[in-house]
């Protein structure tokens, strides 16, 4: 009988370090995730929660350790079985279909789809080209909770086994971090999605499985 639960984990890090001029920003932490989780991560500013991510997203290649996400173990491997979401999102001067499809083509039902996921559908059907509008001018008027939401559609239509969010709604007022987060958590509740979370707010994290601390580079739980 194989007992072997880590041949079933999502996310495996064993040992992960980020060392910079001699700082260890992440220091040795070990994590598994398993397909569904849902975990949170908090603690501090400065305290290596974004390089966690970065890791995880195979953005940034750790300086010791392993990293296995969904079986893959190079980083540009590692980078198609994750979505990610930041801060702050950069929407480039392209269509908002082009900005959600990133050059995939998918078809324009289920680009509405994730539009409908991102509560962005109203919006982008009062428009007179609809998704096919041009944000190269637009991009500066768009709302940032509009930004947040358009990076959310592009993550949900990627459709990737892991989904990060580092800060998603901490540049957006109350008010709109709420109702981005609400449609975040009705997108993904019903798909048992594996979700590694980054927020300043511990209320952000309600019906999470986890919530893990982060200080000075190390994970606690
Ligand atoms: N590319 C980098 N070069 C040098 N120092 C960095 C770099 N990225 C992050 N740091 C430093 O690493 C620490 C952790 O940063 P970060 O992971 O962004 O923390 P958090 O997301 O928790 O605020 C900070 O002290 C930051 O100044
Ligand atoms: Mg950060």
């Amino acid at each position: 009988m194989r007992d072997n639960v880590t041949d079933n984990n999502l996310v495996e890090l064993s040992g992960v370090s980020f060392r910079y001029a001699d700082t260890d920003i992440v220091a040795g932490v070990s994590l598994t995730i398993a397909p569904g989780e849902r975990v949170g991560i908090v603690g501090e500013s400065g305290c290596g929660k974004s390089t966690l991510i970065k890791i995880l997203s195979g953005l940034l290649v750790p300086t010791g350790g392993s990293v296995t996400v969904a079986g893959e173990t190079s980083p540009d491997r590692i980078r198609s079985k994750v979505s990610l979401v930041m801060q702050s999102s950069m929407l480039l001067p392209m269509t908002i279909y082009e900005n959600i499809t990133m050059g995939h083509g998918q078809p324009e039902e289920q680009v509405r789809h994730v539009l409908r996921e991102a509560s962005l559908l109203e919006w982008v059907d009062s428009l007179p080209d609809g998704m096919h509008t041009y944000l190269g001018d637009r991009a500066d008027e768009l709302s940032g909770g509009q930004a947040q939401r358009i990076a959310i559609a592009r993550a949900l239509l990627k459709d990737a086994p892991l989904l990060l969010l580092d800060e998603p709604t901490a540049s957006l007022d109350d008010a709109t971090a709420t109702s981005v987060l609400a449609s975040l958590d009705a997108a993904t509740s019903d798909k048992s999605r594996t979700i590694v979370h980054v927020t300043h707010q511990v209320g952000h994290l309600t019906d999470y499985h986890r919530i893990l601390h982060m200080q000075g580079g190390r994970l606690y739980e």
